[in-house]
């Protein structure tokens, strides 16, 4: 396993090229499983879990080549509709497959995917709307295996905002008979991202507002050729590096409409960003502000971006109430940051968190992946040196993260425990 190890206290200044969404481009590939025809996507990020849907997709019969950001995939015919357990449980986003290898193929073994250090994460919501759609749905021996010569549109409203859940129910209804409505969908912009592929490929799919879609099924999709959209969440990450261990850093790629949530915390906290054409430009702060969040579905305040937040309170001139409304688990990373220094009492899903003058460095553990960004954050904030080690959870979904932030001047290597 590898870890890395930070020599904290460097302003960082410089740019940075924000890399494709990695919760874009997964639904994204899965969509390619709707049509035997050719997809390209471009600004595929090179991250853990995109090998791991490749070689999911490839484990289909699926054909897949990766040049440089180009991903080119073609599912002229599929092998065997089964997504394998010892796959399914490295990346809980192979859940994607099911909806499209049911609406292709009429049938889609995937395994169940367990739950994960931020919660049990359940997919009966994803269940809940394939039967919706005329679906026969089993689990056997810890597999979904759904059933459904063609389904038949229907009207469905998802209890609780899911984003794959949307994702894998838009998924199956494009050639199911007849209308579909669902409502309560999930408004993510990597949802739309998906929403824009699958019309690129000829499906009808309208927004009906406040949050629901129109669905009406077609017979057949074709290939599409799509750029993904750039990720909010590691431009995120990276505004709140800046603020917290920076004299200046430049975002660019960063979507200022995708982030209004975090750009109003965080002007509320006194950081100074400005955005010019396609960037955005964030100044180091002498002095952070505390302020309160909650996490709720886009466009909220996004629970991907929780942890990071907490390490920017725990340098904060003051207290503040973090809370988290997404997942049962997702504060595992205050532990760890209590190690550094960090003074933070977790009571159910809320995090009380009191300002320290400084962090110092110490050797910590990644659990999840933001949890790991969130600890190197704090870690090139802190006075003295740290290691984190389990770093895979940060390759999963950051693109050469340690070389963005060493290109901005941090003192950060990557060592083989
Ligand atoms: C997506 O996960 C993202 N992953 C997550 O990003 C993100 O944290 C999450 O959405 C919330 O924004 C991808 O897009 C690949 P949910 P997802 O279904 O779809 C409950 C990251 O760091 N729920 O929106 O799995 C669920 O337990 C990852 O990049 C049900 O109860 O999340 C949770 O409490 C982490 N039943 C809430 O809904 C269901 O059938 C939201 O989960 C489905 C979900």
């Amino acid at each position: 396993m590898e870890a890395l190890v930070v020599e904290g206290g460097v302003r960082l200044s410089g740019e940075v090229e924000i890399s494709g969404a990695k919760n874009a481009v997964l639904p994204i590939m899965a969509a390619s499983l709707l049509t035997d025809k050719e997809c390209v996507i471009h600004n595929v990020p090179d991250l853990r879990d995109v090998r791991t849907m490749v070689k999911l997709l490839e484990i289909l019969g699926v054909e897949v080549s990766w040049n440089d950001k180009t991903l080119r995939i073609k599912a002229g015919r599929i092998k065997e509709p089964l997504a394998p357990y010892d796959l399914v449980k490295t990346m809980r986003a192979s859940v994607l497959v099911l909806g499209p290898l049911l609406a292709r193929e009429g049938y889609a073994k995937v395994s169940l995917p367990g739950g994960c250090a931020i919660g049990e994460r359940p997919i009966d919501l994803h269940i809940k709307g394939l039967k919706a759609l005329s679906a026969s749905v089993d689990i056997e021996e810890g597999y979904v295996i759904a059933k459904a010569d063609r389904m038949k549109g229907a009207t469905f409203a998802f209890d609780k905002v899911t984003v794959t859940g949307t994702e894998n129910i838009v998924m199956a209804s494009v050639m199911a008979e007849g209308e579909t409505v669902l409502e309560n969908v999930a408004q993510e912009p990597e949802v739309w991202d998906l929403i824009t592929v699958l019309k690129k490929m000829g499906a009808l799919i309208e927004k009906v507002e406040p949050n629901s879609l129109r669905i009406m099924g077609v017979k057949s999709l074709s290939g599409f050729e799509h750029k993904v959209m750039p990720d909010r969440i590691e431009a995120a990450t990276f505004l709140i590096t800046g603020a917290m261990c920076s004299e200046k850093i430049t975002i660019k790629g960063a979507k200022k409409e995708h982030l209004v949530a975090v750009l109003s915390k965080l002007y509320e906290c006194g950081i100074k960003i400005t955005s010019q054409e396609n960037a955005l430009i964030v100044d180091g702060a002498d002095e952070i502000l505390p302020a309160d969040v909650e996490t709720n579905p886009y466009p909220g305040f996004p629970t991907d971006v929780q942890a990071q937040y907490m390490a920017m309170m725990s340098i904060a001139k003051g207290t503040s109430v973090i809370t988290e409304n997404i997942f049962e688990k997702r504060f595992t990373h205050a532990a760890e940051l209590r190690r550094m220094g960090a003074n933070i009492i977790v009571d159910a899903n809320k995090a009380i968190v009191r300002g320290v003058k400084e962090l110092k460095g110490a050797p910590v553990m990644a659990s999840d992946l933001r949890a790991s960004a969130s600890l190197v954050i704090a870690a090139l904030a802190a006075k003295g040196k740290s290691k984190i080690s389990r770093i895979y959870h940060l390759d999963r979904g950051y693109e050469n993260f340690d070389g963005k932030l060493k290109s901005l001047g941090a003192k950060i290597w990557r060592i083989k425990e």
